[in-house]
């Protein structure tokens, strides 16, 4: 079965069906994903905002880290948990939606952000852990963390709409291909 064929079986799924048609369901878990967002990522830029050495100098970095982790952590679960319900609810339109591929894509680049800086830069704190501005690396990490989330941010938030759907056709060949269309071939 091909992953489009999969993500089809879902969307047939009872539970899909009544999530996607509950009046009250649906804006709730996206009401609940955009609240964890703002824990998640609004913590995210706290700690990137003092690794780029634009502020809070005055306090050890590892002071953040230890305060804001557990948050940061508890908001990241409820994000994923509540956006994997969201796929759920409409999965067609998710798996070939453009800016939904592009944020998967970034969520995982956020990813690599973060274990490079916790294998690299992070475990020598004990170096720079009070150092007003950070060193290279530390501040690398904290710009591409603030870029990366901003672009996750719009591409979530360009999911709703509609502009390159499959059912849009004609679309570009380039279009079609990266929101994975599957077009039928017209009878000879
Ligand atoms: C962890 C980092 C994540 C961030 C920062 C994030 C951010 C966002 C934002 C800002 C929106 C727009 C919300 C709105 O307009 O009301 C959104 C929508 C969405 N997110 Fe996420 N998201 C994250 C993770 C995920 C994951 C892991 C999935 C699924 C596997 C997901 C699936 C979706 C879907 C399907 C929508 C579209 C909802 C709609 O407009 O109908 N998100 N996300």
């Amino acid at each position: 079965m091909s992953l489009l064929g999969a993500v089809k079986a879902l969307a047939d799924q009872p539970w899909s069906v009544q999530l996607h048609e509950s009046l009250y369901g649906y804006p709730i878990v996206e009401s609940i994903h955009v609240w964890a967002l703002c824990l998640f990522v609004g913590l995210t830029i706290v700690l990137d905002l003092r690794l780029t050495g634009l502020t809070f100098r005055t306090v050890p970095v590892s002071e953040v880290v230890r305060r804001i982790l557990p948050w940061q952590i508890a908001g990241f679960i409820v994000m994923v948990i509540s956006g994997v319900l969201l796929f759920y609810a409409i999965p067609v339109r998710s798996y070939q939606n453009i800016f939904f591929r592009v944020k998967m894509i970034l969520l995982i680049v956020a990813g690599l952000n973060v274990w490079v800086f916790n294998s690299g830069v992070y475990r020598r704190i004990q170096t720079w852990d009070a150092d007003p501005i950070p060193p290279a690396r530390a501040r690398v990490a904290g710009f591409a963390s603030l870029a990366l989330w901003v672009l996750i941010i719009f591409c979530g938030r360009m999911i709703a709409y509609n502009w390159f759907d499959c059912d849009k056709q004609p679309q570009s060949k380039i279009i079609n291909t990266l929101a994975g269309c599957e077009l039928e071939t017209p009878a000879n």
